[in-house]
Parts: structure tokens; C-alpha cells; sequence
């Protein structure tokens, strides 16, 4: 089972908002774990809602970051949080009908790793220049 782990190239120069991006990697590995394991509804379902709800609070953070140091993706950023919840909210979906099937588990995985690596990386790193020319 593969986990991940936070590192400096998902730095957004932001210490909250990396902190938040912890947290959400944090319970990622754990739902995985709960998932693959076969970990009863409640324990997957206690994740799904933690997860979910901790990512909006995080969007909202992170936009507003975006928007007041005039970052140039700003609205790519939010078109891929809007992409992210209409996905995430899907899965949920599917879970309550389906339960931890191994076809969802895996999709979750790849979505989920793919989403909180590759985006963090590409979009939210893109804060820091920003960030960095305000300040000089
Ligand atoms: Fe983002
Ligand atoms: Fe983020």
C-alpha cells in the first residue's frame, strides 16, 4: 500500500495552508489504509467526511491566499478544487451504495494521490513567487 508523504516540493510558502496540505495527506493515507484493510462503513465513512470537509476549508484558505497576492493561477486553482469536489462527492456517492469495493478503492487512490501530488506541486507551489515578489 502506498502512502505519501509531504516534502519541500509542495511548498506554497504559506505555513498554514502546507500544515492544512499535511493533514489532508495525513487522512488520505489513512483512509487508504481503513479502506484496503476492509475497515468497517463507520471508520470509512468518519474519514470521508473529515476529508471532505477539511478540504473545502482548505480551498476557501488557499483562494483567498490566491486572489490577495494577485497569483496568475488563481483560477485554475478554483476550477480544480470545483473539479476536485465534484469528484470526491462522487466516490462518496458510489461508497454509500457500494461499500469499499476493491474497483473504488483503487480509484479513489489513484485520484486522490494523483490530485494532492500533482496539484500541490504544479498549482499551489505557484503561490510562493507570488508571495515572494509582494514582499520585494
Ligand atoms: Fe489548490
Ligand atoms: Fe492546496
Amino acid at each position: 500500500m502506498p502512502t505519501i508523504n509531504w516534502d519541500p516540493s509542495m511548498t506554497t510558502g504559506v505555513e498554514s495552508l502546507d500544515n492544512q496540505h499535511k493533514q489532508l495527506i495525513t487522512w488520505l493515507n489513512e483512509l487508504l489504509a481503513a479502506m484496503t484493510l476492509g475497515q468497517g462503513r463507520a471508520e470509512v465513512s468518519s474519514l470521508l467526511d473529515k476529508l471532505g470537509g477539511y478540504a473545502v476549508m482548505h480551498f476557501d484558505n488557499e483562494e483567498d491566499c490566491m486572489t490577495k497576492y494577485n497569483c496568475p493561477v488563481a483560477a485554475q486553482n478554483a476550477a480544480a478544487h470545483k473539479d476536485f469536489v465534484t469528484t470526491f462527492t462522487g466516490f462518496r456517492e458510489e461508497y454509500e451504495k457500494t461499500g469499499a469495493t476493491a474497483h473504488l478503492v483503487v480509484r479513489i487512490e489513484n485520484e486522490l494521490m494523483r490530485w494532492l501530488t500533482t496539484h500541490i506541486r504544479k498549482t499551489d507551489t505557484q503561490l510562493a513567487p507570488c508571495i515572494r515578489s509582494t514582499i520585494s
